[in-house]
């Protein structure tokens, strides 16, 4: 951020571009699998070349979104470790979610409830990937993996998914501007100032 240009970075050109390969890959995996799970819900696979090319693609999808999110954890692993304050703010969560926000700690880059929508769907990520295994070869599975892996990656694909809702929700209507800074890059330095106050205190540098 310089005085003449009141935009604060928030996130670099490599980031937003995992991040949104994170996403369409997550989001090509969760609706084919979704299609594949339920009779009812059979006709997402009209959209995506019919029943035979998702259930070839559809294992495909979870591997491009495991590489991808590894990318990210890559990235973003150290940032996203909670602290003190962190688990003091998830202690005070309902009033964040009721924005009475006066005593919460203050966030620095992502705040705590991001940092724990990180770390469920890392571990969804590696149950998805250890369930999804055992369905992709289950002529060489043994009979108590497959009945595990047809309980687990149904239960944990819906858990990930509804975390994945609640996280659209906060990135779009929720938090105005967040996704701008997903998508361009930077945001306004109140923004930064009201939602990361201690990640903003850095960048300006005081
Ligand atoms: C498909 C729709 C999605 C939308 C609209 C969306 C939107 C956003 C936005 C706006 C941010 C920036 C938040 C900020 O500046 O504080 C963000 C960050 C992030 N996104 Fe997404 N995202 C999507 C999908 C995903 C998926 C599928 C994953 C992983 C499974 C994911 C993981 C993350 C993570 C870890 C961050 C950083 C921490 C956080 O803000 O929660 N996103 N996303």
């Amino acid at each position: 951020m310089s005085p003449n240009n009141p935009q604060v970075n928030r996130f670099s050109l490599a980031e937003r571009v995992t991040h949104w390969l994170v996403a369409l890959s997550f989001l090509y995996a969760a609706l084919t699998g979704l299609a594949l799970w339920s009779p009812r819900l059979y006709w997402l696979a009209t959209m995506f070349g019919g029943g035979t090319t998702v259930r070839g693609w559809h294992p495909w999808g979870g591997v491009a979104f495991a590489a991808f999110f590894a990318v990210m954890f890559r990235r973003w692993r150290r940032q996203m470790a909670l602290d003190g304050d962190d688990r003091r703010w998830l202690r005070l969560a309902h009033r964040y979610a009721v924005h009475e926000e006066a005593g919460l700690p203050e966030a620095g880059r992502f705040n705590a409830g991001q940092k724990a929508l990180f770390w469920m769907q890392g571990t969804a990520l590696l149950l998805l990937v250890a369930s999804g295994v055992v369905l992709w070869w289950p002529e060489a599975m043994p009979r108590a993996l497959r009945l595990a892996a047809v309980l687990l990656h149904p239960v944990v694909a819906v858990v990930s998914i509804a975390g994945l809702i609640v996280h659209i929700y906060m990135g779009t209507a929720a938090v105005p501007e967040a996704f701008r800074g997903m998508i361009q890059g930077w945001v306004r330095p109140g923004w930064a100032a009201s939602h990361h106050p201690k990640w903003y205190r850095e960048v300006r540098g005081r």
